[in-house]
């Protein structure tokens, strides 16, 4: 039976969000209904708000969450009722070019639940990023839930489905950071901070943050950050080279998604040093690049997409460093709220002054 719930809808694009009664119908084959235990606030939610991302209103918001999974549908066998879950944007199929290749990330076939949320009078939603879980309960495709140990705080869980994941995976599987390398950090946002931890985590000796909110920067060397530049004072490309002897850094991330930063970054990385964009570029930026100093400098220009993560084998993972002590993320949830907080939280977001709200339900 389809059942009627609470959730966050963004009803009319840059209008404030409401709290409204949501139908979840039962699970169909292949997906699950999610009780949502905590969800992030991400930028992400407030693009689709503003009318960032498509026009398909209205959006049921929240998607970097974690649950217990209430029902299933048929031949569901990932994952099972009473099973704690992280949720990600999209099932990937396994079996397209790109996931035999050992790219699931770039899986062409990835999928998301069938079947619609509604609004009471049946109007179909869009959620999130496949998601939509600022609501109580959310439907999805049973291939987005990654079961994880159950010691970790919800909270901290939710975040590992998106900025946290995407920050971390940028530094460790796209940048391929390892023992003694020196890392610059452009953007020290929700995103770069997780960057900042998954270089540390990884053996970086040297972490160098660089952002133009003093905030941000003092929370970075918090995290782990050897060293801060403030780009309102500095030249960041001039410090990150003074920092490494004058040589630039083994792995350059670009956590703003701006061609002025994404630039620095070129200019930042070390003979044969690697750049990794993150931060999501808005389709009219453009790069010029002096050909030669790419090929003289060589290395690499990548880009990181979700932090190029497989969940299954990288959600477990980073709970379990977490629980053990080495994965400090707790640092990242700046406030619990309620549902009704979000578009609270959205400006708190917006001023730089919370790294993240996270939704308790
Ligand atoms: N130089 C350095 N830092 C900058 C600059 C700049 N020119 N401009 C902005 N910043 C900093 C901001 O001060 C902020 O701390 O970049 C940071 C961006 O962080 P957030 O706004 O918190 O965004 P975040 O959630 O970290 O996401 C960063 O990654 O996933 C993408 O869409 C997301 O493009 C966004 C990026
Ligand atoms: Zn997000
Ligand atoms: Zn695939």
């Amino acid at each position: 039976m389809a059942q009627s719930v609470r959730g966050v809808v963004s009803v009319k694009r840059g209008e404030p969000v409401e709290v409204r009664t949501i139908v979840i119908p039962d699970p169909g084959p292949g997906e699950a209904v999610v009780k949502v235990q905590a969800c992030g606030v991400c930028h992400t939610d407030l693009h689709y708000k503003q009318g960032g991302i498509n026009d398909e209103f209205p959006f049921l918001l929240g998607h970097e969450a974690a649950g217990v999974v209430e029902s299933v549908g048929a031949g569901v066998t990932e994952v099972a009722p009473g099973d704690f879950v992280i949720l990600n944007w999209r099932a990937v199929c396994g079996q397209c070019r790109a996931c035999l290749r050992g790219r699931p990330w770039y899986c062409f076939a990835t999928h998301n639940a069938e079947q619609k949320m509604t609004l009471e009078d049946g109007t179909e939603l869009s959620p999130a990023l496949g998601i939509g879980a600022f609501a109580e309960k959310t439907l999805v495709a049973a291939g987005q839930c990654t079961k994880v140990d159950t010691a970790v705080s919800p909270s901290v869980a939710g975040l590992l489905g998106c900025g946290v994941m995407a920050g971390i995976g940028a530094a460790i599987n796209t940048g391929g950071v390892t023992r003694g390398d020196s890392v610059a950090v452009i953007g020290c946002g929700g995103v770069g901070a997780a960057s900042i931890m998954g270089a540390r985590l990884a053996g970086a000796r040297k972490i160098i943050a660089v952002d133009i909110d003093q905030r941000k920067l003092d929370k970075a060397i918090e995290l782990g950050a050897t060293h801060a530049v403030n780009g309102k004072e500095r030249d960041a490309v001039e410090a990150i080279r003074e920092l490494t002897e004058g040589n630039g850094a083994d792995v350059v991330i670009e956590a703003v998604g701006r061609p002025e930063t994404y630039d620095q970054a070129f200019h930042a990385r070390d003979l044969a040093g690697t750049v990794v964009l993150v931060g999501v570029p808005t389709p009219d930026m453009k790069l010029e690049l002096p050909l030669l100093e790419v090929f003289g400098r060589g290395g690499s220009l990548k880009s990181s997409w979700y932090g190029d993560c497989l969940p299954s084998r990288d959600f477990p993972m980073l709970v379990d460093l977490h629980l053990q002590g080495r994965l400090p993320l707790d640092a990242f949830v700046s406030e619990t709220i309620s549902l009704e907080d979000i578009e609270a939280a959205f400006d708190r977001m917006h001023q730089g002054d919370v790294l993240r709200s996270v939704v308790i339900l």
